[in-house]
């Protein structure tokens, strides 16, 4: 990809969220967080992907997947009122739909454009879709990684800021002081994953979240993880009891000891694009 294309993507980006704009009215708050959200996924992904030492090509095609990634979710909002993809609409497929049917990709070789619909279809899902191209594999890994990590950061603010309550209306049904759910707990200690609808108090938001840590694909994005201070922010959140301790514990040992030869200590390059 060009700076020639990577900016026009990003000014047509621009111009779609203006689009929720009403008059001179500022931006709607879910609008505006996820604006901010997705300049911070594109630089994320532009940094990460030169991190692992990608081509400037391929830089450039991650800072565009960051800008176009969730443009589902401006939909989403616009359409529904909230975030929530189970009692809503898959916001992956919607951005694919919306990105596919502005054309702005059209100029694009077949299998670069391939890599950007990929990245926006799946980048939502649970595990990475066997619908997935191989050759799109690398981007759609990237832009997972910069998506959560970015999302690690709007919500340790959101708790910051107010203690999560602006944000919570975002997710319908998140009780701000709920306890966890014991099957949640079980989820993660068992499989590492947890299911989002066994999600219902922001306990169980902010546990789900630290369990993230085990998807992240690249070194430098848990290296980030590890400068930022991620999991002790969010265990500050998380009650006292022994299975949250041990999954937090699992997950301490987990980060300290996945890239012992990763490329974040300056060893092999990891996973280039073809
Ligand atoms: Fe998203």
């Amino acid at each position: 990809m060009t700076e020639a294309q990577l900016q026009r993507i990003r000014d047509w980006f621009l111009a779609f969220v203006e689009g929720f704009r009403k008059e001179s009215v500022p931006l709607p708050t879910a609008i505006a967080v996820k604006l901010e959200h997705t300049r911070h996924v594109a630089e994320n992904a532009r940094e990460i992907a030169r991190d692992l030492r990608w081509t400037p090509e391929d830089v450039r095609l991650a800072e565009a997947l960051g800008w176009l990634h969730d443009v589902g979710r401006f939909a989403q909002f616009a359409e529904y009122g909230h975030l929530q993809d189970a009692t809503s609409v898959d916001h992956g497929l919607r951005g694919l739909e919306i990105v596919r049917a502005s054309g702005i990709l059209a100029p694009m070789p077949d299998h670069r454009r391939g890599c950007l619909l990929d990245g926006i279809r799946h980048h939502n899902a649970r595990t990475i879709s066997p619908a997935a191209a191989p050759a799109s594999l690398p981007f759609l890994k990237l832009i997972r990684d910069a998506d959560k990590l970015d999302i690690f950061r709007v919500v340790l603010a959101g708790i910051a800021r107010d203690g999560f309550q602006e944000l919570a209306g975002l997710w319908p049904n998140l009780a701000l002081d709920g306890p966890v759910n014991p099957r949640l707990q079980d989820e993660i200690r068992t499989h590492r994953h947890g299911d989002v609808a066994h999600v219902h108090s922001l306990a169980d938001f902010l546990l789900l979240e630290a369990s993230w840590i085990y998807d992240l694909h690249y070194a430098p994005t848990r290296e980030r993880v590890r400068r930022d201070g991620v999991l002790k922010a969010l265990a500050a959140h998380l009650p006292d009891d022994p299975a949250t301790r041990k999954i937090l514990d699992d997950l301490r040992i987990f980060l300290a000891g996945a890239d012992s030869f990763g490329v974040a200590r300056g060893r092999k390059p990891e996973q280039r694009p073809c």
